[in-house]
């Protein structure tokens, strides 16, 4: 009588592959889960999909960062390389996504490029979205993930892709992506801290609003977007339902750094049952309306269900 189903297949695995190691370092706040080396995030892809995980998101942490966040973009930059890496090892039979930003490239740690007075210049920014893109594609991405919410990026990054004929590259926008606590592991993992205690709330949404962040999947949509994102997903299965009754594009919802390790935390000192919040809370946001959901768990959740 279960009205709602969580499978395997509807998981996607975010993964982080570092430069300049040579074995996975595990990430503290995220318990389980590794910035990998070129090696072992292929060792894990194998094992993913023989779990039945079809779909993985790469962050990549480069050896070195700058003000522009060039490695982003570099043809031997760490993602580049890894997802060249990947599409040798399996072919067609996992879709390969790359997350699009510049934080984790950047030695400021905004997600884009900064103007004379320190703070993001939007347009600046999506021209190398662009740049960005066409590299991922050029490295065998299927699809890109833009995750900076800057405006017009989802257009730029269409743009860019059809000029140098990657039409059949698909956009998974990071729409509705709120400027959230929850982030916190997330930066750990990928080495960010933002400079001068500044945060993400110029182009991030804000949490108190609903209705804007339906306007911006819109804009998304609108621009050219294939399939859009919720972010976070618990605090906003409102939002995931909203978005659901409004678009017929696939929806994903992504599970955070936060929402993961708050499972984990609890469960390691006993005072919850891990697994069963973990399939309980993804549950939930397969309920509220995600088609997909981006989750640290797709792992233990391949091995549960
Ligand atoms: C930005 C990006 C972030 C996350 C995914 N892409 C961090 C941020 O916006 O600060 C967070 C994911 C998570 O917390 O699991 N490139």
């Amino acid at each position: 009588m279960a009205e709602t189903r969580l499978g395997v297949d509807d998981l996607i695995a975010p993964l982080f592959v570092r430069e300049g190691i040579d074995a996975p370092v595990p990430i503290v706040s995220l318990p389980g889960v590794m910035q990998h080396s070129r090696a072992s995030l292929r060792q894990e892809v194998a094992e993913l999909r023989a779990m039945g995980i079809n779909a993985v998101i790469l962050f990549g942490i480069p050896a070195h960062k700058d003000a522009e966040g060039s490695q982003a973009w570099a043809a031997d930059g760490i993602v580049q390389m890894a997802l060249r890496d990947l599409r040798d090892d399996v072919g067609d039979d996992v879709v390969l996504m790359a997350d699009l930003c510049l934080d984790e490239y950047t030695s400021h740690g905004h997600c884009g490029v900064l103007d004379d007075h320190g703070q993001p210049d939007n347009d600046a920014t999506i021209e190398l979205y662009g740049q960005v893109a066409v590299a991922q594609a050029e490295a065998g991405a299927s699809i890109v993930a833009p995750s900076g919410m800057m405006d017009g990026q989802v257009l730029a990054i269409r743009e860019a892709l059809d000029e140098e004929g990657f039409h059949d590259v698909a956009i998974m926008a990071y729409a509705a992506k709120f400027a959230s606590a929850l982030y916190g592991p997330f930066r750990d993992a990928v080495d960010v801290t933002i400079e001068g205690g500044g945060d993400r709330k110029g182009y991030q949404q804000d949490y108190r609003n609903a209705r804007e962040a339906l306007e911006e999947i819109r804009f998304d949509l609108a621009e050219g977007a294939d399939m859009v994102m919720v972010k976070p997903a618990l605090a906003y299965l409102d939002i995931i339902s909203r978005a659901r009754a409004e678009v017929d594009v696939p929806l994903a919802a992504y599970h955070v750094s936060g929402e993961y390790a708050m499972i984990k935390a609890a469960a390691e000192r006993g005072w919850i049952d891990g697994d069963a919040v973990a399939l309980e809370q993804l549950t939930a946001i397969k309920r509220a309306g995600a088609d997909l959901i981006l989750t640290y768990l797709a792992r233990d959740l391949a091995a549960a269900l």
